[in-house]
């Protein structure tokens, strides 16, 4: 089903086939990319909104980053955070062979720390994929810092579907954090939500006006 929705989607641009043919050879954990599909999905999405600062929390090799980038205001960067320094070389790889090298802020931290240490920022959009979790925690930095209009996109709030058994057979703390947090989405008056059953579960916010 995917790949029908890939191949009538539009085309990836070559750095990111490029980026994900890499990272299947390298990376012991190839799947946590983005993808073709979620990816379009983030550049569309970014490009509709045209945001001058997006956040982007878990880079792993810069997949997300550079969907992101293709949608920025003119002047607008996106910062992407790590916590992996092991991964900076495929991801400087990855990111010079794009067009947004200076696009694209790169920052080796633990997200959460770095976030509490910059409450300043105002992103228009937020891509949340690292460090599950810490989700709820994120909600509660990130959404002060968010200007009305913004966006916060979530990755895998569906958590491969164990967050419909959150609380009975599956009482691991990633489902039960992840299950948290799309309650306290669904509960927060100042956000319109939708939850896409797309992949793992991609959760769009909008903060209200
Ligand atoms: C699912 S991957 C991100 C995929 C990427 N967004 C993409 O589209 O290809 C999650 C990444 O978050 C990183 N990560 C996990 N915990 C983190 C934390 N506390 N702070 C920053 N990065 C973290 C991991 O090292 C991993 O590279």
């Amino acid at each position: 089903m995917l790949d029908y929705c890939g191949k009538y989607s539009s085309t990836e641009p070559e750095w990111l086939r490029i980026c994900t043919r890499k990272t299947n050879l390298k990376q012991i954990n190839p799947r946590m990319l983005s993808g073709h599909v979620q990816g379009r999905l983030l550049s569309l999405l970014c490009s509709m909104l045209k945001p001058s600062l997006v956040l982007d929390i878990g880079t792993f090799t810069g997949y997300s980053a550079m969907c992101l980038a293709e949608g920025l205001a003119p002047g607008g960067k996106v910062i992407s955070l790590e916590e992996d320094i092991e991964l900076e070389r495929s991801i400087s790889e990855n990111i010079g062979a794009s067009p947004y090298t200076d696009r694209i802020e790169m920052v080796f931290s633990d997200a959460l720390d770095w976030l509490k240490q910059h409450p300043k920022l105002q992103p228009e959009l937020v891509y949340l994929d690292a460090d599950k979790r810490r989700y709820p925690e994120y909600l509660e930095v990130l959404l002060p810092m968010m200007p009305p209009n913004g966006l916060l996109i979530a990755d895998n709030t569906l958590w491969s579907g164990k967050v419909l058994k959150a609380g009975s057979t599956a009482k691991d703390e990633d489902t039960a954090s992840i299950h948290q947090f799309n309650k306290m989405l669904a509960a927060h008056q100042g956000l319109d939500v939708f939850m896409l059953p797309l992949r793992d579960g991609l959760t769009i916010a909008r903060k209200k006006t």
